[in-house]
């Protein structure tokens, strides 16, 4: 049984992101679980050892019974209790103060632009970088009563990948303390929706290497993800494909362990020669169909990624604890057998197998 349990609490959300992996399951309550099931869930999986707990949806903190549902979680001992979250409901400054009450430890907003303009624009909502800024000002209040991480997440797309440092510049100035970069996927899908937002890999390197080299100045936590190794040179040493942690995902029609990173990847023929190709990401499973094939340059060895370790830490020296941490856990996973293939499709049924 994996430490961590993700739950998706509801398809319902109050935005539309133009890049949103799940589009085709938003506001569908016959794909909701029940009250019941989550319950039981998060019961089962902490007699089984889990110890920590992310929520996601849908907008995870739209569900009625959320403080409920945190406060239980507590009462069981999950000792991490995580949402990504589109920040709206945070708006309240009441709300939250009841989230880190009740047990939430990670707030991870979703920030894809620095000016309202961009980022309202993505997730097609108004005022959803002002309620990002606000419920920042008010976590920011409850730092002396409460232990909790505020972190964001910034996912790439052909929109904003010019201004990415500068977003990451922005999150800085909210208060967050982990920033994460996510290249969007396109999730093997044939939606032309998602598509037109996902960028080929040569266009956005440059800028994210240009937002890596600042997030590295600051030595904060940080990290990117779903960018092959191998394009990113000493970049790479701040993926957190590295950390390859196995989750129990759960759904309404179903449940299943495996790495949530390696949500519809696939491998390139140079994959195959790739001593990386265990712990990397590698290419969405649309990527090669609609951008055309990268040009990958396989690791032959181990001991050329330790070598692009050793470059990152020589050059990035406030965030060399980062590069080791990342070499750490590269050495322990680089020989773990790959996690089952995930299957969200099927997952999102009401006729698979029950969770837990
Ligand atoms: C589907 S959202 C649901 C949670 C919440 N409503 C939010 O906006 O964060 C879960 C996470 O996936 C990210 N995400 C959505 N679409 C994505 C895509 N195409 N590629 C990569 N990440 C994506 C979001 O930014 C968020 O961090």
């Amino acid at each position: 049984m994996p430490q961590h349990v993700l739950l998706n609490l509801t398809t319902f959300c109050q935005a539309n992101c133009a890049f949103c992996i799940v589009y085709d399951t938003l506001n569908r309550p016959e794909l909701n679980m029940t009250d019941e099931q989550i319950f039981t869930t998060l019961k089962k999986a902490r007699e089984d050892g889990a110890t920590e707990v992310g929520y996601t949806g849908g907008e995870p903190s739209i569900h009625p019974r959320f403080l409920e549902i945190v406060r239980y979680a507590k009462e069981l001992g999950y000792t991490r209790q995580s949402l990504n979250t589109n920040g709206i409901k945070f708006k309240q400054e009441k709300f939250c103060r009841a989230a880190v009450e009740a047990g939430v430890s990670s707030i991870d907003f979703s920030i894809h632009g620095h000016t309202d303009e961009l980022h309202d624009g993505l997730v097609d909502k108004k005022g959803s970088l002002e309620a990002i800024r606000e419920a920042c000002a008010h976590l920011g209040k409850l730092r002396s009563e409460f232990k909790f991480v505020l972190s964001g997440t910034v996912v790439v797309t052909s929109k904003n990948h010019e201004n990415l440092r500068t977003v990451c510049e922005f999150m800085t100035t909210l208060g967050i303390d982990h920033q994460r970069i996510k290249y969007a996927y396109e999730g093997d899908q044939t939606s032309e929706k998602i598509i037109a937002q996902v960028p080929p890999y040569e266009q956005v390197v440059p800028s994210v290497q240009s937002a890596i080299d600042y997030l590295a100045s600051l030595g904060k936590g940080f990290h990117f993800t779903h960018v092959p190794l191998c394009l990113l040179g000493a970049h790479a040493a701040f993926s957190q494909d590295f950390e390859r942690r196995r989750t129990l995902m759960v759904f309404r029609g179903g449940s299943q362990e495996g790495e949530a990173a390696n949500y519809f990847r696939t491998s390139a023929a140079e994959c195959q020669r790739c001593v990386a190709a265990p712990v990397c990401t590698r290419l969405d499973g649309a990527y090669a169909r609609y951008h055309g094939r990268p040009t990958l340059k396989p690791f032959a060895s181990h001991d050329e990624l330790e070598a692009m370790f050793d470059a990152a830490e020589a050059r990035f020296t406030k965030a060399q604890n980062i590069v080791k941490y990342f070499r750490r856990r590269y050495r322990e996973n680089r020989e773990v057998p790959a996690a089952p293939e995930f299957n969200p499709v099927r997952l999102h049924k009401d006729d698979g197998p029950k969770p837990v």
